[in-house]
C-alpha cells in the first residue's frame, strides 16, 4: 500500500478485470458500498460482473443504465446501481437502499458512484478505472474511505497482489 492509501492495479483484458473484481468480492461484507468511477467504457460494468461472480451470483449481470438498480442473489445480495443519470441518484436515496444494505445482507456496486460521494456515508471502497496507452489495458485504482474498508487494506492488497505490478513495456 502506497503512503497515499491508494492501490494501483493493471488489467490486460475485460476478463482480467472481472477476475480482479472477483478477488475483491471475496472480502465483501453486508453493508459494503463499492463506488465505481471512470470514463465511459472503462469497465465499470465489467468490474461489477466479476464482483458478482466472486459473490457467487450465477445470474448474468447486465448494465442497469435504464433501470435504477438491479438486485442479484449470491453469498450476499448485490445491488447494482448506475447513477449516470443523476436523477437516478435521487431515486436511490429516496428508496433508502443504502441505509438498508446491512439489513438486506447486501452489497452495493454503484457505477458513477463518485458523483454520489457527497451524499453517501463516508465508508466505502472507490474503484477508479482508467484507460492506458494499450487498448485492452486498464489502470484500476483502489481508494478506501472510512474505517470499514481501511481495516481491510492489508487483505485487499493481498487479494489484488498479482495485478499490482506495472505492466511490461
Ligand atoms: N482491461 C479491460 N477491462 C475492462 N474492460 C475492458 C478492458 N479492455 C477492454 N475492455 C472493454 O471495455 C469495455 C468496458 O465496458 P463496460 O460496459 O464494462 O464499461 P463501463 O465503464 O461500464 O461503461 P459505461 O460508462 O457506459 O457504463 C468492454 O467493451 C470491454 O470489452
Ligand atoms: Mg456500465
Amino acid at each position: 500500500m502506497a503512503p497515499s492509501g491508494l492501490l494501483v492495479a493493471h488489467t490486460k483484458s475485460v476478463d482480467d478485470t472481472r477476475a480482479l473484481a472477483a478477488e475483491v468480492a471475496v472480502l465483501a461484507r453486508a453493508g459494503d458500498i463499492v463506488l465505481l468511477a471512470g470514463d465511459l467504457g472503462t469497465g465499470k460494468t465489467a468490474f461489477t460482473q466479476g464482483f458478482a461472480r466472486g459473490l457467487g451470483v450465477v445470474e448474468q449481470v447486465t448494465s442497469p443504465t435504464f433501470t435504477l438498480v438491479r438486485p442479484y442473489r449470491g453469498r450476499l445480495g448485490l445491488l447494482h446501481a448506475d447513477i449516470y443519470r443523476l436523477d437516478h441518484l435521487r431515486e436511490v436515496s429516496d428508496l433508502g437502499l443504502i441505509e438498508q444494505l446491512e439489513d438486506l445482507a447486501a452489497v452495493c456496486c454503484m457505477e458513477w458512484g463518485d458523483l454520489a460521494e457527497p451524499v453517501l456515508p463516508p465508508d466505502f471502497l472507490e474503484v477508479r478505472l482508467e484507460y492506458t496507452d494499450a487498448d485492452d489495458e486498464r489502470r484500476v485504482v483502489f481508494r478506501t474511505v472510512g474505517t470499514g474498508w481501511a481495516a481491510r487494506r492489508t487483505v485487499l492488497a493481498r487479494a489484488v497482489d498479482r495485478w499490482l505490478a506495472e505492466p511490461a513495456g
